[in-house]
């Protein structure tokens, strides 16, 4: 497993737990010292069970150097980060990077799997890079959501395994022999789009959502009705259509971005998808403008508290995270911002991260919710407004329930969803 990542520490430990020796490598030799002690840093959870689990049954080890760790290896993973590259286009270096490194080492009849999400074509790259036609290259993405990454691996959908050579593809498969799931079985550059695919229909869902969550304040509805409504139709499905302040994460955004310029590499103008990325940018502002009005018109020296920082709850990950991107515009207009997240304690430039949710409630003129974190709803609202200047909460996620911020004396304004405004004469 090349690459330790929440990625590549997941299927490694995961693998080891289903009865497979696995070496996890990276670059990062006090990275590999502390997993090797069973010390994980990513916030993932099980994650640490089952690494701990894997080095005692001896079936997980940690290695610096991908070379002597693939001499002797059946299969190996690339899992190396393949962030958002020059104009949007995916960065392959790290990925061509590990083959060239591996390239002449690699066993004869040794599986090469891209795990990374690479563009279609990239099995094919790699194939050429090697020169060996002795190493067949499968294409097996992950669909792992960060803070569920275990129960997804252990519990997926689907396995999607491709490659020109559908012996090894099926070969890969059988790793995953005793997880119950369809393996879907293609050639390379099918099972390469497939992680776009979905990864982009998710995204385009969701600015859908959001967009009929402004139509919803727009025309006087109620999102979490009108979703409810949609999502029992099974060619819907309940599952992602919650709005919210844009989507974000080291996934989403960059999937879209590369695969835009997929289309365009080939001469197609994949307009759904650029509109469902502008929409995302949208909502952000939409979300700011609420904010500012919530202030009463201005964010030039007023007082905001925020509430999450994480691109979503469950992850102390900070990678293109729409908290971040709603606070660096709120901050460059002259907001002062002080910020609490569970999961997030270091120093963040142009706010204030304290490591206590009442403080951020200290002298605010507004609390905005950011990141959905269950223990929000649960603090004591009658607390957070005697510490408040103003009485207006914006929460993104609509995640608290409106009646309790009201009895606290504050007012509630969410994503596609009737304000909530306490009378003037029981102000
Ligand atoms: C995403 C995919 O869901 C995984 O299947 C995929 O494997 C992964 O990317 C990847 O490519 O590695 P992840 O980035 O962990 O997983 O996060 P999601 O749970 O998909 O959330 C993405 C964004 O959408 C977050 O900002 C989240 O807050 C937002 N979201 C999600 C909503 O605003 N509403 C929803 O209903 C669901």
């Amino acid at each position: 497993m090349v690459g330790t990542g929440y990625v590549g520490l997941t299927t490694g430990a995961c693998l080891a737990s289903l009865g497979h020796r696995v070496t996890c490598v990276d670059v990062d030799e006090a990275k590999i010292a502390r997993l090797s002690a069973g010390r994980v840093d990513i916030l993932e959870p099980g994650l640490a069970d089952l690494v701990v689990r894997g080095i005692g049954t001896g079936r997980l080890s940690f290695v610096v150097g991908a070379r002597a760790a693939v001499a002797e290896a059946d299969g190996v993973f690339l899992c190396v980060p393949t962030p958002m590259g020059a104009g949007g286009s995916a960065d392959l270096r790290a990925v061509e990077a590990v083959a060239n490194e591996i390239g002449d080492v690699l066993p004869s009849g040794c599986a090469l799997i891209t795990k990374s999400t690479v563009p279609v074509g990239t099995s094919k790259r790699i194939r050429a890079m090697l020169g060996r036609a002795d190493v067949p290259v499968v294409s097996n993405p992950e669909f792992l959501r960060e803070g569920t990454a275990v129960a997804d691996f252990l519990g997926p959908d689907r396995i999607v395994v491709g490659s020109d050579d559908l012996a090894a593809a099926r070969w890969v498969g059988d790793l995953y022999g005793d997880l119950a799931a369809p393996v879907v079985v293609s050639d390379a550059a099918s099972a390469e789009l497939v992680k776009y695919a979905a990864n982009c229909f998710l995204a385009m869902k969701l600015s859908y959502v959001n967009s009929i969550a402004e139509l919803c304040e727009r025309l006087g509805a109620d999102i979490d009705l009108v979703t409810e409504g949609m999502g029992y139709d099974r060619r819907i499905g309940r599952s992602f259509l919650k709005p919210g302040p844009g989507w974000g994460g080291s996934c989403l955004p960059k999937d879209t971005s590369a695969l835009v310029k997929v289309a365009e590499s080939v001469k197609y103008d994949f307009r759904m998808l650029t509109s469902a990325i502008d929409e995302n940018i949208a909502q952000r502002d939409r979300i700011v403008a609420k904010i500012a009005g919530a202030c009463g018109g201005s964010l030039a020296g007023a007082r905001i508290g925020l509430l999450g920082l994480a691109f979503k709850a469950g992850t102390n990950d900070l990678r293109d995270s729409p908290a971040l991107a709603v606070a660096s515009v709120l901050g460059a207009v002259g907001a002062e911002l002080t910020a609490y997240d569970p999961a997030v304690d270091s120093g963040i430039d142009g706010m204030t991260v304290v490591d206590d949710p009442y403080q951020v409630a200290k002298d605010a003129d507004v609390i905005v919710v950011l990141t959905e974190w269950a223990e929000f709803r649960s603090l004591d609202w009658g607390l957070m407004a005697d510490a408040m200047e103003g009485d207006d909460v914006v929460d993104t996620r609509n995640l608290l329930d409106p009646q309790r911020i009201l009895d606290a004396g504050l007012s509630w304004q969410g994503v596609g969803r009737p304000r909530v405004t306490r009378p003037k004469s029981l102000a």
